[in-house]
């Protein structure tokens, strides 16, 4: 048997998976409310903060080896994909995911650190006149939502395998 477990922050991993649970029949569970999954291969989906896969330590205790891990980020990158694979440890089948960000959906710390990026990059602005810089504050300051089922293809391709 097959479940899914997610842990989300503003709900874009919590859309994945239940869009996944839609697609394939499989169960879902959030982490937190989660002990009917134990004894299945789990597909654990977790959004990305600041280069750590959160749950995913506590995840991998709960229900041992993971049948995939799912990191959903800002946005897809092979290069990101590598450095978070390494420090992430993640040793068991991997995707990533573009999810969705809008800091009025922040609070507390993860509002503060996000806040201070923005600044940064505003500065970093200024200074280089980069324009690719300039459309990234914008998106950011805009906020942006790359969930969609499309998105999905390779994990179902994967599980109906
Ligand atoms: C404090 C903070 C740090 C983040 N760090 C990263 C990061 O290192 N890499 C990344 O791709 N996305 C990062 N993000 C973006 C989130 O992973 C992204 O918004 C994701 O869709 C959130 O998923 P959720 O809606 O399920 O909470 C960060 C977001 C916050 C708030």
């Amino acid at each position: 048997m097959v479940s899914i477990v997610y842990v989300t922050n503003t709900g874009s991993s919590k859309k994945y998976a239940e869009m996944l649970s839609e697609k394939t029949g499989y169960s879902c569970y959030a982490l937190s409310d989660s002990d009917a999954a134990v004894g299945s291969d789990v597909v654990f989906i977790s959004w990305v903060m600041a280069g750590t896969i959160q749950g995913l330590s506590e995840a991998r205790v709960k229900f041992g080896t993971l049948k995939a891990v799912v990191a959903v980020g800002m946005m897809k990158s092979e290069s990101q994909d590598a450095s978070l694979k390494e420090k992430n440890n993640v040793s068991e089948t991997f995707f990533s995911l573009a999810g969705s960000f809008d800091i009025k959906k922040l609070s507390g710390m993860y509002k503060m650190m996000m806040g201070m990026m923005m600044k940064m990059l505003k500065a970093k602005l200024k200074e280089s006149d980069e324009p690719k810089a300039k459309e990234m504050v914008d998106k950011f300051e805009e906020g942006f939502d790359f969930v969609s089922e499309e998105n999905l293809g390779e994990l179902v391709e994967f599980l109906s395998k």
